[in-house]
């Protein structure tokens, strides 16, 4: 018995070596069918950007508020969308038009009361709407208690929840501000004759992150409000929050790359992961990173699971084009996504998105507001933000193809950033005239007038005198006028929506592939799941453009076309001014 087991030991040695490699070999096989990406809601859903001020007044104020937002749930609802982002809603004296908050516990006045908001809440989540709130903590308003308290004495417990630099010091090092008249961060204040860090406007003094008391303030007002049932943060300018107090001297140029110098500081990832610990860990909450550093690894690290820190990265290489697109050149724009897309292919999470209310409106930027434009265009980009790997983000009024006022004269413009960038350009005898021109392409007002509801005064959205002026356009761009038109840049968004939601696999999930790289016109990619491949097609130009497919590529059904048909002579297509097509491979 024992040599026959001593016989027969080669053989079970060698069975048991091959079925060891068999499964060594299944597991890896099995491995690569896998996706590395693991599927979350807030990866598949489509968020719709809320800009409160101009999205509906129900008091005739002429300001939007959370009354006139619960009356266009419906409406929110009908587009398909999963969540709603709504800019800052808490108290402010708007400044900033509330991205200077005085009470992170209390509703602005002008847009209701915490009841108001309890029942928006409420009335989004019976409609299976989550709402993603604007979390405002690089800075606050100086009409923030904790600011008065910390301006009224040196030696005032609050004083170190803000930077400060005491004159017997002589100047502070310069800091560059974004919005302030003089473009310097440091304002003297003659109180305790100190000047205050502002990177924003003077009205949004900067909280100090390095003090722990602050952090752990930040961490109870995330608590207050995500235990009211809210579905995430967007984490606005949080980039900026960390500081090198030692305040070194900035190197020439650095206004060229000022996140470089100004975002990034040396504590930064340390108190996010302190945030996450005490705070995002505890609930089922998603989080977006506005601006993430100026790399794609610099924005991985902002959500690479593994660092246990935010979830998706909303970096501004795919907005910051200058003037327009086709000034900045279609091929550097395709290889900026392919870049990102290529580093976030096996972890980490994107934003896809082209306007939001710090920017004009998509079609002026990316497409072309002519008449015999604007819709293709509208269609075309929308086709694009609901194609592409990442979060789409979708800024309301686009879905109508709204488009820029271009306002002539400066006593039209609302925007701090405008009006301060106006005064110092007119204090040092600049061209202001100039200056104008400009606006009418890139002002920030562009994105934000008054929604477009119907062809009633000022758009339907108020009886009263809206805050910023309504686009005369609205008596042709308006809800009730193209829900009822089958063709219009709104059903088209809707009908974009459906098909992401129905090939979430391919359309979220699946493998980006950019396609004729160096094609000036046309930007092309294929999109690849486990079962099935589509190849996106989108004219930026206005002229008809040409592709070839590449090789192998043999074209099946048509799942979307803003301008049918498609013209395909063997393997050459050519596409009309803005046509997007989306088709299947076989
Ligand atoms: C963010 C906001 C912008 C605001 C700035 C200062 O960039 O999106 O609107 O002006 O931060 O809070």
């Amino acid at each position: 018995m024992f040599n026959k087991i001593k016989q027969l030991l080669p053989f079970f040695c060698y069975s048991f070596l091959l079925s060891f490699l068999f499964c060594i070999n299944a597991c890896n096989t099995k491995k690569e069918n896998t996706k590395a990406i693991k599927n979350d809601w807030w990866k598949e859903a489509v968020v719709y950007q809320i800009y409160p001020r101009s999205f509906k007044d129900s008091d005739g104020d002429g300001v939007g508020d959370l009354k006139g937002i619960i009356s266009k749930l419906d409406y929110v609802k009908s587009l398909g969308v999963d969540a709603v982002w709504l800019n800052p809603i808490y108290a402010s004296p708007n400044d900033d038009n509330g991205y200077d908050i005085s009470n992170y516990r209390e509703i602005m006045k002008d847009f209701g009361t915490m009841k108001d908001f309890d029942l928006l809440l409420k009335e989004m989540h019976s409609r299976g709407i989550k709402l993603i709130m604007d979390l405002v903590v690089n800075h606050s308003s100086d009409e923030h208690e904790w600011f008065k308290q910390a301006r009224s004495s040196r030696t005032n417990p609050y004083r170190n929840y803000y930077h400060w630099w005491p004159v017997e010091k002589g100047k502070p090092p310069y800091r560059w501000s974004f919005f302030d008249v003089n473009s310097d961060a440091w304002k003297f204040d003659s109180l305790t004759n100190s000047y205050y860090l502002h990177y924003f406007s003077r009205k949004q003094p900067d909280l100090n992150w390095e003090n722990p008391k602050l952090r752990n303030e930040v961490y109870d007002i995330m608590k207050y409000w995500a235990d009211k049932g809210i579905d995430g943060f967007r984490m606005d300018a949080f980039q900026f929050a960390s500081k090198d107090t030692t305040w070194p001297e900035l190197p020439k140029g650095y206004e060229k790359n000022v996140i470089k110098y100004y975002g990034l500081g040396p504590h930064l990832h340390e108190y996010i992961k302190e945030m996450n610990k005490e705070v995002l860990s505890k609930y089922d909450i998603m989080t977006v990173a506005e601006g993430a550093g100026s790399s794609p690894n610099e924005a991985l690290d902002f959500v690479d699971p593994q660092r246990k820190e935010l979830n998706i990265a909303y970096h501004f290489e795919g907005v910051d084009v200058g003037k327009n697109i086709s000034e900045f050149g279609l091929e550097k724009y395709k290889a900026i996504y392919s870049r990102y897309d290529s580093v976030f292919a096996e972890k980490g999470w994107l934003s896809i998105f082209l306007a939001n209310h710090d920017q004009p409106r998509m079609v002026n930027k990316f497409g072309n507001d002519a008449p015999e434009f604007r819709e293709a265009s509208s269609k075309m980009l929308t086709t694009f933000i609901l194609s592409m790997r990442g979060t789409a983000f979708y800024y309301n009024g686009d879905e109508l193809g709204m488009t820029n006022i271009k306002f002539n004269s400066i006593t039209d413009y609302n925007d701090v950033a405008t009006k301060n960038k106006y005064l110092e350009i007119q204090n040092k005898g600049g061209d202001t005239t100039a200056y104008i021109e400009l606006q009418k392409l890139t002002s920030r007002d562009n994105g934000r007038t008054p929604f477009q509801w119907d062809t009633a005064a000022n758009a339907g959205f108020t009886t009263g005198t809206p805050w910023l002026k309504v686009n005369s356009n609205y008596k042709y761009i308006n809800v009730v006028t193209e829900i009822d038109d089958k063709n219009s840049p709104l059903n088209y968004f809707k009908q974009m929506i459906q098909l992401r939601k129905n090939n979430k696999e391919l359309f979220v999930y699946g493998k980006y592939e950019l396609i004729d790289k160096a094609n000036p016109n046309v930007f092309a990619y294929s999109r690849t799941s486990a079962k099935e491949k589509i190849l996106v097609l989108l004219n930026f130009n206005k002229e008809i453009s040409r592709i070839v497919l590449p090789k192998g590529y043999s074209l099946g059904d048509e799942l979307i076309n803003n301008l049918q048909p498609l013209k395909l002579q063997g393997s050459d297509i050519s596409l009309q001014p803005f046509q997007a097509c989306i088709i299947k491979l076989k």
